[in-house]
Protein backbone atom coordinates (compact mmCIF):
# COMPACT_ATOMS: atom_id res chain seq x y z
CA UNK A 1 0.00 0.00 0.00
CA UNK A 2 1.08 3.68 -0.81
CA UNK A 3 3.11 5.01 2.23
CA UNK A 4 0.95 7.87 2.28
CA UNK A 5 -2.33 5.86 2.61
CA UNK A 6 -0.92 3.91 5.33
CA UNK A 7 0.35 7.02 7.55
CA UNK A 8 -2.89 9.09 6.88
CA UNK A 9 -4.33 5.87 7.92
CA UNK A 10 -2.78 5.46 11.13
CA UNK A 11 -2.82 9.39 11.79
CA UNK A 12 -7.33 8.69 11.84
CA UNK A 13 -6.84 6.10 14.27
CA UNK A 14 -5.91 8.56 17.00
CA UNK A 15 -7.96 11.38 15.45
CA UNK A 16 -10.81 9.48 13.74
CA UNK A 17 -12.93 12.69 13.36
CA UNK A 18 -10.47 14.47 11.57
CA UNK A 19 -12.86 15.44 8.08
CA UNK A 20 -10.40 17.39 6.09
CA UNK A 21 -7.48 14.52 6.66
CA UNK A 22 -9.97 11.42 5.76
CA UNK A 23 -11.07 13.29 2.77
CA UNK A 24 -7.53 13.68 1.87
CA UNK A 25 -7.66 9.70 2.49
CA UNK A 26 -10.22 9.07 0.05
CA UNK A 27 -8.76 11.09 -2.58
CA UNK A 28 -5.52 9.04 -2.20
CA UNK A 29 -7.21 6.09 -2.59
CA UNK A 30 -9.19 7.02 -5.97
CA UNK A 31 -6.25 7.98 -7.53
CA UNK A 32 -4.79 4.55 -6.66
CA UNK A 33 -7.59 2.94 -8.13
CA UNK A 34 -8.94 1.53 -4.16
CA UNK A 35 -12.47 2.27 -5.06
CA UNK A 36 -14.18 0.31 -2.41
CA UNK A 37 -11.67 1.44 0.26
CA UNK A 38 -12.23 5.66 -0.77
CA UNK A 39 -16.35 4.37 -0.53
CA UNK A 40 -15.98 3.43 2.58
CA UNK A 41 -14.27 6.77 3.74
CA UNK A 42 -16.47 8.55 2.27
CA UNK A 43 -19.24 6.72 4.34
CA UNK A 44 -17.46 7.09 6.91
CA UNK A 45 -17.13 11.04 6.56
CA UNK A 46 -20.94 10.93 6.25
CA UNK A 47 -21.62 8.95 9.45
CA UNK A 48 -19.79 11.33 11.53
CA UNK A 49 -20.25 14.32 9.40
CA UNK A 50 -24.21 14.20 8.21
CA UNK A 51 -24.42 15.57 4.50
CA UNK A 52 -21.00 16.45 4.47
CA UNK A 53 -20.68 17.92 0.40
CA UNK A 54 -17.13 17.19 -0.06
CA UNK A 55 -17.89 13.71 0.95
CA UNK A 56 -21.25 13.32 -1.61
CA UNK A 57 -19.24 14.32 -4.18
CA UNK A 58 -16.47 12.13 -4.10
CA UNK A 59 -18.51 9.40 -3.26
CA UNK A 60 -20.55 10.02 -6.92
CA UNK A 61 -17.01 10.24 -8.03
CA UNK A 62 -16.38 6.48 -6.95
CA UNK A 63 -19.25 5.29 -8.18
CA UNK A 64 -18.93 6.85 -11.66
CA UNK A 65 -15.28 5.13 -11.60
CA UNK A 66 -16.96 1.84 -10.56
CA UNK A 67 -19.43 2.65 -13.14
CA UNK A 68 -22.33 2.46 -10.48
CA UNK A 69 -23.92 4.59 -12.62
CA UNK A 70 -27.31 4.41 -10.75
CA UNK A 71 -25.69 5.04 -7.46
CA UNK A 72 -24.21 8.23 -8.54
CA UNK A 73 -27.19 9.83 -9.86
CA UNK A 74 -28.77 9.19 -6.38
CA UNK A 75 -25.97 10.85 -5.02
CA UNK A 76 -26.09 13.49 -7.52
CA UNK A 77 -30.07 13.96 -6.93
CA UNK A 78 -29.17 14.85 -3.20
CA UNK A 79 -26.36 17.05 -3.98
CA UNK A 80 -28.87 19.25 -6.41
CA UNK A 81 -31.82 19.16 -4.25
CA UNK A 82 -29.84 20.59 -1.24
CA UNK A 83 -28.27 23.23 -4.16
CA UNK A 84 -24.71 22.55 -3.66
CA UNK A 85 -23.75 21.50 -7.22
CA UNK A 86 -22.96 24.31 -9.70
CA UNK A 87 -21.72 24.68 -13.30
CA UNK A 88 -19.75 22.06 -14.08
CA UNK A 89 -19.96 19.96 -11.71
CA UNK A 90 -23.68 18.94 -13.22
CA UNK A 91 -21.35 17.69 -16.31
CA UNK A 92 -20.92 13.91 -14.58
CA UNK A 93 -24.44 14.06 -13.44
CA UNK A 94 -25.38 14.48 -17.04
CA UNK A 95 -23.28 11.84 -18.11
CA UNK A 96 -24.21 9.39 -15.85
CA UNK A 97 -27.97 10.12 -16.65
CA UNK A 98 -27.31 9.38 -20.55
CA UNK A 99 -25.31 6.42 -19.28
CA UNK A 100 -28.75 5.22 -18.03
CA UNK A 101 -30.64 6.31 -20.63
CA UNK A 102 -31.97 8.82 -18.39
CA UNK A 103 -32.30 10.99 -21.91
CA UNK A 104 -34.97 13.62 -20.71
CA UNK A 105 -33.46 14.14 -17.25
CA UNK A 106 -30.06 14.49 -18.98
CA UNK A 107 -31.25 17.10 -21.18
CA UNK A 108 -32.89 18.85 -17.97
CA UNK A 109 -29.51 18.79 -16.20
CA UNK A 110 -27.45 19.67 -19.14
CA UNK A 111 -29.63 23.22 -19.67
CA UNK A 112 -28.91 23.72 -15.99
CA UNK A 113 -24.96 23.65 -16.92
CA UNK A 114 -25.71 25.73 -20.33
CA UNK A 115 -27.30 28.39 -18.22
CA UNK A 116 -24.93 28.68 -15.86
CA UNK A 117 -22.00 27.98 -18.06
CA UNK A 118 -22.81 29.77 -21.81
CA UNK A 119 -20.76 28.49 -24.63
CA UNK A 120 -19.73 25.19 -22.39
CA UNK A 121 -19.03 22.37 -24.72
CA UNK A 122 -18.66 18.60 -24.11
CA UNK A 123 -18.13 16.65 -27.05
CA UNK A 124 -19.50 13.34 -25.65
CA UNK A 125 -22.80 15.02 -24.84
CA UNK A 126 -23.09 17.26 -27.18
CA UNK A 127 -22.54 13.75 -29.24
CA UNK A 128 -25.60 12.31 -27.96
CA UNK A 129 -27.99 14.99 -26.95
CA UNK A 130 -27.41 16.49 -30.32
CA UNK A 131 -28.74 13.32 -31.60
CA UNK A 132 -32.80 14.03 -31.76
CA UNK A 133 -32.52 15.70 -34.60
CA UNK A 134 -32.74 12.28 -36.08
CA UNK A 135 -35.14 11.43 -33.67
CA UNK A 136 -37.18 14.23 -34.85
CA UNK A 137 -37.91 12.30 -37.53
CA UNK A 138 -39.12 9.74 -36.07
CA UNK A 139 -41.89 10.02 -33.07
CA UNK A 140 -40.32 11.24 -29.76
CA UNK A 141 -42.68 13.21 -28.11
CA UNK A 142 -43.27 16.27 -29.07
CA UNK A 143 -42.60 18.56 -25.92
CA UNK A 144 -39.46 16.63 -25.90
CA UNK A 145 -38.97 17.86 -29.13
CA UNK A 146 -39.61 21.96 -28.47
CA UNK A 147 -37.17 21.32 -25.74
CA UNK A 148 -34.06 20.41 -27.82
CA UNK A 149 -35.47 23.00 -30.33
CA UNK A 150 -35.11 25.21 -27.70
CA UNK A 151 -31.62 24.07 -26.64
CA UNK A 152 -29.83 23.32 -29.82
CA UNK A 153 -32.36 25.50 -31.97
CA UNK A 154 -32.43 22.20 -34.24
CA UNK A 155 -34.70 23.55 -36.76
CA UNK A 156 -32.78 23.63 -39.48
CA UNK A 157 -34.39 21.33 -41.59
CA UNK A 158 -34.26 20.61 -45.27
CA UNK A 159 -37.04 20.60 -47.46
CA UNK A 160 -37.34 16.71 -47.37
CA UNK A 161 -37.26 16.85 -43.73
CA UNK A 162 -33.90 15.87 -43.23
CA UNK A 163 -31.53 17.01 -41.23
CA UNK A 164 -27.57 18.02 -41.97
CA UNK A 165 -27.03 17.15 -38.20
CA UNK A 166 -24.28 15.49 -36.89
CA UNK A 167 -22.33 15.84 -40.08
CA UNK A 168 -19.03 17.92 -40.08
CA UNK A 169 -16.12 18.78 -42.45
CA UNK A 170 -13.16 18.28 -40.43
CA UNK A 171 -9.70 20.08 -40.99
CA UNK A 172 -7.80 17.56 -39.10
CA UNK A 173 -5.35 16.01 -41.21
CA UNK A 174 -3.09 12.70 -40.98
CA UNK A 175 -0.17 15.11 -40.28
CA UNK A 176 -1.93 16.66 -37.26
CA UNK A 177 -2.29 13.15 -35.59
CA UNK A 178 1.28 12.64 -34.24
CA UNK A 179 2.75 8.85 -34.17
CA UNK A 180 0.23 6.30 -35.66
CA UNK A 181 2.64 5.14 -38.65
CA UNK A 182 1.50 1.92 -38.93
CA UNK A 183 -2.27 2.74 -38.52
CA UNK A 184 -2.38 5.52 -40.73
CA UNK A 185 -0.89 3.17 -43.60
CA UNK A 186 -4.00 0.72 -42.73
CA UNK A 187 -6.28 2.69 -42.66
CA UNK A 188 -4.68 4.70 -45.88
CA UNK A 189 -4.38 1.07 -47.94
CA UNK A 190 -7.49 -0.62 -47.11
CA UNK A 191 -10.34 2.25 -47.50
CA UNK A 192 -8.32 5.58 -48.65
CA UNK A 193 -6.89 4.08 -51.51
CA UNK A 194 -9.61 1.91 -52.44
CA UNK A 195 -12.00 5.13 -52.72
CA UNK A 196 -9.37 7.21 -54.96
CA UNK A 197 -8.91 4.36 -57.22
CA UNK A 198 -11.59 1.72 -57.33
CA UNK A 199 -10.80 1.17 -60.90
CA UNK A 200 -6.98 -0.14 -59.88
CA UNK A 201 -8.52 -2.09 -57.46
CA UNK A 202 -11.40 -3.84 -59.53
CA UNK A 203 -8.46 -4.32 -62.26
CA UNK A 204 -6.61 -6.37 -59.52
CA UNK A 205 -9.69 -8.04 -58.32
CA UNK A 206 -9.74 -6.71 -54.74
CA UNK A 207 -12.55 -6.50 -53.21
CA UNK A 208 -13.21 -2.60 -51.09
CA UNK A 209 -15.85 -2.07 -48.55
CA UNK A 210 -15.65 -3.36 -44.92
CA UNK A 211 -14.61 -1.20 -42.16
CA UNK A 212 -11.84 -1.05 -39.94
CA UNK A 213 -12.02 -1.37 -35.57
CA UNK A 214 -9.85 0.45 -34.30
CA UNK A 215 -9.29 -0.68 -30.30
CA UNK A 216 -6.92 0.39 -27.48
CA UNK A 217 -6.80 2.88 -24.30
CA UNK A 218 -8.26 5.73 -23.57
CA UNK A 219 -7.31 8.74 -24.64
CA UNK A 220 -4.72 7.66 -27.88
CA UNK A 221 -6.39 9.02 -30.41
CA UNK A 222 -8.76 6.74 -31.99
CA UNK A 223 -12.00 9.53 -32.32
CA UNK A 224 -9.09 12.10 -33.23
CA UNK A 225 -7.82 9.66 -35.29
CA UNK A 226 -10.92 9.09 -37.51
CA UNK A 227 -12.00 12.59 -38.00
CA UNK A 228 -8.72 13.55 -39.30
CA UNK A 229 -9.19 10.37 -41.74
CA UNK A 230 -12.39 12.57 -43.04
CA UNK A 231 -10.18 15.37 -43.11
CA UNK A 232 -7.23 13.49 -44.96
CA UNK A 233 -9.26 13.31 -48.19
CA UNK A 234 -11.40 15.94 -47.41
CA UNK A 235 -14.78 13.88 -46.83
CA UNK A 236 -17.73 14.35 -44.61
CA UNK A 237 -17.46 13.33 -41.18
CA UNK A 238 -20.75 11.73 -39.41
CA UNK A 239 -19.61 10.61 -36.10
CA UNK A 240 -22.29 8.64 -33.84
CA UNK A 241 -21.76 7.20 -30.40
CA UNK A 242 -23.94 4.38 -31.38
CA UNK A 243 -25.21 3.12 -27.69
CA UNK A 244 -26.74 6.15 -27.27
CA UNK A 245 -29.01 6.29 -30.23
CA UNK A 246 -30.13 3.01 -29.40
CA UNK A 247 -30.91 2.97 -26.03
CA UNK A 248 -32.54 6.37 -26.58
CA UNK A 249 -35.11 5.49 -28.91
CA UNK A 250 -35.00 1.61 -28.68
CA UNK A 251 -38.01 1.22 -31.57
CA UNK A 252 -36.75 3.67 -33.64
CA UNK A 253 -33.62 2.88 -33.97
CA UNK A 254 -33.77 0.65 -36.86
CA UNK A 255 -34.97 3.62 -38.86
CA UNK A 256 -32.14 5.51 -37.60
CA UNK A 257 -29.29 3.37 -38.66
CA UNK A 258 -30.99 3.32 -41.86
CA UNK A 259 -31.63 6.89 -42.09
CA UNK A 260 -27.62 6.95 -40.76
CA UNK A 261 -25.90 5.17 -43.38
CA UNK A 262 -28.63 6.95 -46.28
CA UNK A 263 -27.27 10.45 -45.26
CA UNK A 264 -23.73 8.72 -45.38
CA UNK A 265 -24.58 7.70 -49.07
CA UNK A 266 -26.12 10.83 -50.21
CA UNK A 267 -22.56 12.42 -49.13
CA UNK A 268 -20.14 10.74 -50.34
CA UNK A 269 -17.00 10.48 -49.67
CA UNK A 270 -17.82 10.35 -46.30
CA UNK A 271 -16.07 9.00 -42.84
CA UNK A 272 -18.78 7.14 -41.35
CA UNK A 273 -17.49 6.42 -37.40
CA UNK A 274 -19.49 4.55 -34.74
CA UNK A 275 -17.76 5.42 -31.62
CA UNK A 276 -17.71 2.82 -28.93
CA UNK A 277 -19.13 0.32 -31.47
CA UNK A 278 -18.81 -2.41 -28.36
CA UNK A 279 -22.06 -1.10 -26.97
CA UNK A 280 -24.11 -2.60 -30.41
CA UNK A 281 -21.83 -5.22 -30.74
CA UNK A 282 -21.43 -6.46 -27.08
CA UNK A 283 -24.06 -8.71 -25.49
CA UNK A 284 -25.79 -10.40 -29.05
CA UNK A 285 -26.31 -13.63 -27.22
CA UNK A 286 -27.79 -11.76 -23.81
CA UNK A 287 -30.12 -9.97 -26.39
CA UNK A 288 -31.95 -12.96 -27.71
CA UNK A 289 -35.27 -11.91 -28.75
CA UNK A 290 -35.09 -8.63 -27.57
CA UNK A 291 -35.36 -5.43 -30.18
CA UNK A 292 -31.94 -4.96 -29.62
CA UNK A 293 -31.19 -8.20 -31.55
CA UNK A 294 -32.94 -6.42 -34.51
CA UNK A 295 -31.05 -3.14 -34.61
CA UNK A 296 -28.44 -5.13 -34.50
CA UNK A 297 -29.30 -7.09 -37.58
CA UNK A 298 -30.18 -4.01 -39.18
CA UNK A 299 -26.67 -3.08 -38.59
CA UNK A 300 -24.65 -5.65 -39.73
CA UNK A 301 -27.26 -5.51 -43.04
CA UNK A 302 -26.64 -2.19 -43.59
CA UNK A 303 -23.02 -2.83 -42.97
CA UNK A 304 -22.87 -5.35 -45.97
CA UNK A 305 -24.47 -2.60 -47.83
CA UNK A 306 -27.58 -5.54 -48.83
CA UNK A 307 -30.24 -3.23 -50.71
CA UNK A 308 -27.87 -0.33 -51.14
CA UNK A 309 -24.23 0.32 -51.89
CA UNK A 310 -21.75 1.40 -49.11
CA UNK A 311 -19.26 2.68 -52.34
CA UNK A 312 -17.86 6.47 -51.47
CA UNK A 313 -18.55 5.31 -47.66
CA UNK A 314 -15.11 4.53 -45.63
CA UNK A 315 -16.28 2.97 -42.09
CA UNK A 316 -13.96 2.55 -38.50
CA UNK A 317 -15.85 2.28 -35.59
CA UNK A 318 -13.71 2.59 -32.19
CA UNK A 319 -14.02 0.77 -29.19
CA UNK A 320 -12.22 0.36 -25.79
CA UNK A 321 -13.35 -3.19 -25.22
CA UNK A 322 -12.71 -5.39 -28.52
CA UNK A 323 -13.29 -8.42 -26.25
CA UNK A 324 -16.91 -7.19 -25.83
CA UNK A 325 -17.93 -6.77 -29.67
CA UNK A 326 -19.60 -10.06 -31.43
CA UNK A 327 -17.48 -11.82 -33.89
CA UNK A 328 -20.32 -11.73 -36.07
CA UNK A 329 -19.07 -7.44 -36.75
CA UNK A 330 -15.36 -9.07 -37.82
CA UNK A 331 -16.88 -11.18 -40.54
CA UNK A 332 -15.17 -10.43 -43.86
CA UNK A 333 -16.75 -7.42 -45.28
CA UNK A 334 -17.48 -6.09 -42.12
CA UNK A 335 -15.08 -4.64 -39.39
CA UNK A 336 -12.26 -6.91 -41.12
CA UNK A 337 -9.18 -5.02 -39.63
CA UNK A 338 -9.15 -5.06 -36.26
CA UNK A 339 -6.37 -2.50 -35.67
CA UNK A 340 -4.80 -1.63 -32.04
CA UNK A 341 -4.15 1.80 -31.26
CA UNK A 342 -1.65 2.03 -28.62
CA UNK A 343 -0.15 4.36 -26.36
CA UNK A 344 2.25 6.36 -29.17
CA UNK A 345 6.06 5.18 -28.74
CA UNK A 346 9.41 7.68 -28.52
CA UNK A 347 9.22 8.94 -31.94
CA UNK A 348 5.06 9.29 -31.42
CA UNK A 349 5.46 11.05 -28.46
CA UNK A 350 7.79 13.55 -29.84
CA UNK A 351 5.69 14.10 -32.43
CA UNK A 352 2.80 14.98 -30.56
CA UNK A 353 4.81 17.03 -27.86
CA UNK A 354 6.68 18.90 -30.41
CA UNK A 355 3.07 19.56 -31.80
CA UNK A 356 1.40 20.78 -28.76
CA UNK A 357 4.40 22.87 -28.37
CA UNK A 358 4.26 24.46 -31.48
CA UNK A 359 2.42 27.21 -30.75
CA UNK A 360 3.34 28.03 -27.37
CA UNK A 361 6.48 30.35 -26.09
CA UNK A 362 9.13 28.15 -25.13
CA UNK A 363 12.66 27.68 -24.78
CA UNK A 364 14.88 25.69 -26.24
CA UNK A 365 12.95 22.24 -24.93
CA UNK A 366 14.96 18.89 -24.88
CA UNK A 367 12.00 16.72 -26.44
CA UNK A 368 13.73 13.70 -26.22
CA UNK A 369 13.76 14.24 -22.75
CA UNK A 370 10.33 14.53 -21.81
CA UNK A 371 9.43 11.71 -24.57
CA UNK A 372 11.81 9.38 -22.10
CA UNK A 373 9.81 10.08 -18.98
CA UNK A 374 6.48 9.68 -20.83
CA UNK A 375 6.41 6.29 -21.64
CA UNK A 376 2.55 4.00 -21.69
CA UNK A 377 1.13 8.00 -21.89
CA UNK A 378 -1.20 8.56 -24.12
CA UNK A 379 -1.78 11.96 -26.81
CA UNK A 380 -4.43 12.92 -24.13
CA UNK A 381 -2.09 12.71 -21.21
CA UNK A 382 1.04 14.11 -23.46
CA UNK A 383 -1.55 17.24 -24.06
CA UNK A 384 -2.46 17.62 -20.54
CA UNK A 385 1.18 17.84 -20.07
CA UNK A 386 1.63 20.47 -21.85
CA UNK A 387 -1.07 22.03 -20.84
CA UNK A 388 -0.26 21.84 -16.73
CA UNK A 389 3.32 23.02 -17.98
CA UNK A 390 1.52 25.77 -19.71
CA UNK A 391 -0.58 26.92 -16.64
CA UNK A 392 2.60 27.02 -14.44
CA UNK A 393 3.97 29.84 -16.76
CA UNK A 394 0.94 31.10 -16.94
CA UNK A 395 0.99 31.97 -13.33
CA UNK A 396 4.32 33.31 -12.93
CA UNK A 397 4.03 35.46 -16.50
CA UNK A 398 0.97 37.02 -14.59
CA UNK A 399 3.12 37.45 -11.09
CA UNK A 400 5.86 39.02 -12.88
CA UNK A 401 4.01 40.79 -15.94
CA UNK A 402 5.92 39.66 -18.34
CA UNK A 403 5.93 36.02 -20.61
CA UNK A 404 7.82 33.56 -19.09
CA UNK A 405 8.59 31.15 -21.40
CA UNK A 406 8.58 27.79 -21.00
CA UNK A 407 11.04 25.29 -20.19
CA UNK A 408 12.14 21.42 -20.22
CA UNK A 409 12.44 21.34 -16.27
CA UNK A 410 8.34 22.91 -16.25
CA UNK A 411 7.82 19.95 -18.77
CA UNK A 412 9.36 16.99 -16.63
CA UNK A 413 7.57 18.66 -13.41
CA UNK A 414 3.78 18.31 -15.28
CA UNK A 415 5.08 14.85 -16.65
CA UNK A 416 5.58 14.15 -12.92
CA UNK A 417 2.14 15.55 -12.07
CA UNK A 418 0.21 13.83 -14.23
CA UNK A 419 0.51 10.62 -14.40
CA UNK A 420 -1.17 8.21 -17.33
CA UNK A 421 -4.16 6.75 -17.74
CA UNK A 422 -3.53 4.09 -19.95
CA UNK A 423 -2.15 1.35 -16.98
CA UNK A 424 -6.08 0.26 -15.95
CA UNK A 425 -6.70 -0.45 -19.05
CA UNK A 426 -4.04 -2.69 -19.96
CA UNK A 427 -4.47 -4.26 -16.61
CA UNK A 428 -7.65 -5.84 -18.50
CA UNK A 429 -6.46 -5.99 -22.26
CA UNK A 430 -3.16 -8.12 -20.78
CA UNK A 431 -6.12 -11.03 -19.47
CA UNK A 432 -7.78 -11.19 -22.86
CA UNK A 433 -4.75 -11.14 -24.76
CA UNK A 434 -3.13 -14.10 -22.30
CA UNK A 435 -6.42 -15.81 -22.26
CA UNK A 436 -8.91 -14.85 -24.95
CA UNK A 437 -6.68 -14.66 -27.74
CA UNK A 438 -7.34 -18.08 -29.45
CA UNK A 439 -7.67 -16.30 -33.45
CA UNK A 440 -4.21 -14.19 -32.63
CA UNK A 441 -6.62 -10.66 -32.45
CA UNK A 442 -4.73 -9.52 -29.45
CA UNK A 443 -1.15 -10.50 -30.84
CA UNK A 444 -0.70 -6.58 -30.63
CA UNK A 445 -1.03 -5.98 -27.00
CA UNK A 446 1.64 -8.58 -26.28
CA UNK A 447 3.96 -7.09 -28.81
CA UNK A 448 3.62 -4.00 -27.24
CA UNK A 449 3.75 -5.65 -23.61
CA UNK A 450 6.37 -7.31 -24.59
CA UNK A 451 5.01 -10.70 -23.63
CA UNK A 452 6.25 -13.64 -25.59
CA UNK A 453 3.47 -15.69 -27.60
N1 LIG B 1 -1.60 10.81 -31.77
C1 LIG B 1 -2.08 11.96 -31.32
N2 LIG B 1 -1.65 13.13 -31.84
C2 LIG B 1 -2.13 14.30 -31.38
N3 LIG B 1 -3.04 14.41 -30.41
C3 LIG B 1 -3.51 13.30 -29.86
C4 LIG B 1 -3.06 12.01 -30.28
N4 LIG B 1 -3.69 11.09 -29.55
C5 LIG B 1 -4.52 11.76 -28.72
N5 LIG B 1 -4.40 13.08 -28.89
C6 LIG B 1 -5.11 14.12 -28.13
O1 LIG B 1 -5.89 13.49 -27.15
C7 LIG B 1 -7.28 13.78 -27.32
C8 LIG B 1 -8.08 12.54 -27.02
O2 LIG B 1 -7.92 11.59 -28.03
P1 LIG B 1 -9.13 10.72 -28.56
O3 LIG B 1 -10.41 11.24 -28.04
O4 LIG B 1 -9.01 10.56 -30.01
O5 LIG B 1 -8.82 9.35 -27.83
P2 LIG B 1 -9.59 7.99 -27.96
O6 LIG B 1 -8.58 6.96 -28.29
O7 LIG B 1 -10.74 8.14 -28.88
O8 LIG B 1 -10.07 7.80 -26.47
P3 LIG B 1 -11.37 7.08 -25.91
O9 LIG B 1 -11.08 5.60 -25.97
O10 LIG B 1 -11.44 7.57 -24.50
O11 LIG B 1 -12.52 7.48 -26.75
C9 LIG B 1 -7.41 14.24 -28.76
O12 LIG B 1 -8.49 15.13 -28.91
C10 LIG B 1 -6.09 14.91 -29.00
O13 LIG B 1 -6.12 16.22 -28.50
MG1 LIG C 1 -12.80 8.16 -28.51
Amino acid sequence: MNEGIEQLIEALNFSPDNIPLRLHLAELMIKGFMLDDAALQYQEILNRSYGNDKARKGLANVYIKQKKYSAAILVFEALLADNVLKGEELVPYVKCLIKENSQNEAVEIYKKVLQQCPGFKDEEIDGVLRMPSTAKRTNIDDDYEDELDDMFGVGDFEGDGRADFFMEKPDLKFEDVGGMKKVKNEISLKIIQPLKNPDLYKAFGKKTGGGILLYGPPGCGKTYLAKATAGEIDAKFINIGLHDILDMWMGNSEKNLHEIFAQARENQPCVLFFDEVDAIGASRSDLKGSSMRHVINQFLAEMDGVENSNEGILILAATNAPWSVDSAFRRPGRFDRVVFVAPPDIEGRTEILNQYLKEKPTEKIDITAVAKVTEEYSGADLKAVVDIATEYKLEESLAKGAIEKLTTKDLLKAAKQHKNTTAEWFSTARNYALYANETGLYNDILDYLKIKK
